[in-house]
């Protein structure tokens, strides 16, 4: 089974003051991408570096998913921690997400270089950082999710497949023929 962590880090999400937006961004998005059966693990936390570290510790190691996602908590305001804390439970940086979601966002809003969102792998997940928008999470996820199927089989994780009208995941030949037998 494929279980993916979405996780909205927001203060004001996470005590009510108002509805979050960002984890079901992150649900119907995938919903539509997926073609594979998969479950959702979705938490809504406060911007806590320690809470986000074990709510992500606790997905990637206990939970066992093999992507993560968050929304929240990029920019560069005092409560904004979400980097820190992806990067203090990382066993490696995936800088090329960051490259791309970033480059891409630049095409819609100049403001795009104040997210400072990373992509790690921490056991065998894979955990991407999106911005809080809605349509930020869309724009990001479009420009990348096309290596996260195969990033998940580099870890040993299960095999992700997608809709090809909604996004191609691009495998290298010899996976796709794996993948075929
Ligand atoms: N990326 C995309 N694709 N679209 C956007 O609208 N907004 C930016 C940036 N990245 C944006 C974007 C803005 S205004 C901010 S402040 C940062 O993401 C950080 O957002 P966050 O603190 O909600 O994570």
């Amino acid at each position: 089974m494929v279980k993916i962590g979405l996780v909205t880090i927001s203060d004001r999400a996470s005590s009510g003051v108002y509805d979050d937006l960002g984890g079901p961004a992150m649900y119907d998005w995938l919903d539509q991408a997926l073609s594979c059966p998969w479950q959702a693990s979705k938490h809504i936390i406060a911007d806590e570096q320690a809470l986000i570290e074990q709510t992500l510790i606790n997905l990637a190691d206990d939970v066992g998913c093999c992507l993560i996602l968050t929304t929240g908590g990029t920019g560069p305001a005092k409560r904004d921690v979400t980097p820190e804390a992806t990067l203090a439970v990382a066993d490696k940086v995936m800088d090329g997400f960051a490259e791309q979601m970033r480059a891409v966002s630049l095409k819609y809003v100049p403001t795009a270089i104040l997210s400072r969102q990373v992509a790690v792998i921490r056991n065998q997940a894979l955990i991407i950082n999106l911005p809080g928008k809605p349509s930020a999470i869309a724009e990001c996820l479009d420009a990348v999710f096309p290596a996260v199927p195969y990033c998940v089989d580099l870890l040993e994780g299960p095999f992700i497949t997608t809709h090809p009208e909604k996004v191609t995941s691009f495998r290298p030949k010899h996976a796709r023929q794996k993948a075929d037998d």
